[in-house]
C-alpha cells in the first residue's frame, strides 16, 4: 500500500468544535533547531518543499537568531532564498531583535516572530535578557516589522511551567500576552516550552487571557508533547475556540535553552485527531507521513508519533 493511499480515521464530528484548523507547521525550525548533528540546509529545503506539497500552508522555515546561539539553524541566508516563492506556503521566520528583523527583511520574509518568556529564567537563558528587556527590545522590531507590511506573531514560551522556577503564575503569562499584543502582534502562540500543561490549566489560561481582553481569535497554542498531553491540550484549546495550532511533522523538536523540552505535538498526531472529528486542515496525511518518513532517514533515527509509526507499519 502507498503512502497516500493509507487509512483514515472515521469522521464522527463533536459538537463545539471548529470547522477548520490552521496548522501552524513548526518542524523546520523548532524540530532542526535541536537537532546535534547539523542538517544540510538542501535537505531543510527539501523538508519544506514536501511539507507544502503534503498541505501545510504555513511552515516555520528557520531562525535568524545569533549562529553561536543555535548554530544548527546558522544557514538561514543560505536556506530561506531556497524555499521562499514556494507556491502557496507562507514561511514565518523567528527573529530576536532588531538585527534579526533586518537579516529577515532583507531576504524579503515577510512573517516573522519574536519570542518572549513568562518567566524570568527563561528569558535569562534564551534571550540573555530579562523579561522586561526582552520586551523593550521586541516593541521597535514589532513595530518596524509592520511598517514594512510583515504579519507578526508573538510566542510566549513557558506559559504553564518552568524548569527553573516550576509552577507559572497566569498573571505572568497574561502580562506578557497582553505587553505582545498592545505592540501590535497580530496572533500570540502560547508556548508549553516543557510540556507540563494539563487541559483544565489550558482551559484557564485561554479564560483569563479573553478577561484581559485578549481575543481567542488571536492565540494560537504550542504543546511540546514531554508527558503525552500535547492532544488533550489541543482538544481544550479547541473547545475554547483555538484555530490555530502548532505541530511539528514528525514530532521533532525541543529548544536548546531548555533541556527538559522534548519533541513538539507530532503534526500526524494532530491531522489524525482532526480528521477524526471530521476537522478540515487541508494535510495529506500519507504525503505528510511519506515526508516524516523520508526526515527520519536523513536524521536516521524513527520518528516519536504514534501515527507516524503506525502507518508506517501498514505499508510493509
Ligand atoms: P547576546 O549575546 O546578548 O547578543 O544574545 P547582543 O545583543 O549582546 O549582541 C552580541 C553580538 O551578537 C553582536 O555582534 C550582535 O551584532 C550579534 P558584535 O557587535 O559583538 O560583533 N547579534 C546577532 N548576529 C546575528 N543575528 C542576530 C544577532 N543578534 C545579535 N539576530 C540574542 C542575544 C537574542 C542574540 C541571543 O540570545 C539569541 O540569538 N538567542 C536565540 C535563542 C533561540 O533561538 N532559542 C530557540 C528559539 S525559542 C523556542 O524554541 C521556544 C518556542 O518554540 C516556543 C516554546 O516552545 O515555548 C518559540
Ligand atoms: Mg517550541
Amino acid at each position: 500500500m502507498s503512502a497516500s493511499e493509507i487509512g483514515l480515521p472515521m469522521a464522527v464530528p463533536a459538537r463545539n468544535l471548529p470547522e477548520r484548523v490552521r496548522i501552524h507547521e513548526v518542524g523546520p525550525r523548532d524540530g532542526l533547531q535541536n537537532e546535534k548533528n547539523a542538517v544540510p540546509t538542501e535537505v531543510k529545503a527539501e523538508f519544506i518543499r514536501r511539507l507544502a506539497e503534503a498541505g501545510l500552508t504555513t511552515v516555520e522555515a528557520t531562525s535568524f537568531v545569533h549562529p553561536k546561539w543555535v548554530p544548527q539553524l546558522a544557514d538561514a541566508e543560505a536556506l530561506f532564498p531556497q524555499v521562499k516563492d514556494l507556491p502557496g506556503v507562507r514561511l514565518p521566520v523567528l527573529v530576536p531583535n532588531a538585527r534579526g528583523l533586518d537579516r529577515a527583511l532583507a531576504l524579503g520574509a515577510d512573517r516573522i516572530a519574536v519570542f518572549a518568556s513568562a518567566t524570568e529564567s527563561f528569558a535569562k537563558a534564551n534571550l540573555n535578557r530579562t523579561v522586561a528587556e526582552s520586551l523593550a527590545v521586541f516593541d521597535p522590531v514589532v513595530a518596524r516589522a509592520k511598517e514594512e507590511g510583515a504579519h507578526v506573531r508573538g510566542y510566549v514560551s513557558m506559559c504553564f511551567g518552568d524548569p527553573w522556577e516550576g509552577a507559572v503564575p497566569l498573571h505572568q503569562v497574561v502580562s506578557v500576552c497582553r505587553a505582545l499584543t498592545d505592540m501590535g502582534c497580530d496572533e500570540l502562540s502560547l508556548g508549553d516550552t516543557i510540556g507540563v500543561a494539563t487541559p483544565g490549566h489550558v482551559r484557564e489560561l485561554l479564560a483569563a487571557l479573553n478577561e484581559a481582553g485578549v481575543p481567542t481569535s488571536s492565540l494560537g497554542v504550542h504543546f511540546h508533547d514531554t508527558y503525552g498531553q500535547a492532544l488533550a491540550n489541543t482538544y481544550a484549546a479547541l473547545e475554547h475556540g483555538v484555530t490555530t495550532v502548532d505541530a511539528s511533522a514528525g514530532g521533532l523538536g525541543g529548544c536548546p535553552y531548555a533541556r527538559s523540552a522534548t519533541g513538539n505535538l507530532a503534526t500526524e498526531d494532530l491531522v489524525w485527531m482532526l480528521r477524526g472529528l471530521g476537522i478540515d486542515t487541508g494535510v495529506d496525511l500519507g504525503r505528510l507521513v511519506a515526508t516524516s518518513e523520508w526526515m527520519a532517514g536523513r536524521l536516521g533515527r524513527p520518528s516519536p508519533s504514534r501515527t507516524v509509526r503506525a502507518l508506517s507499519h501498514k505499508e510493509q
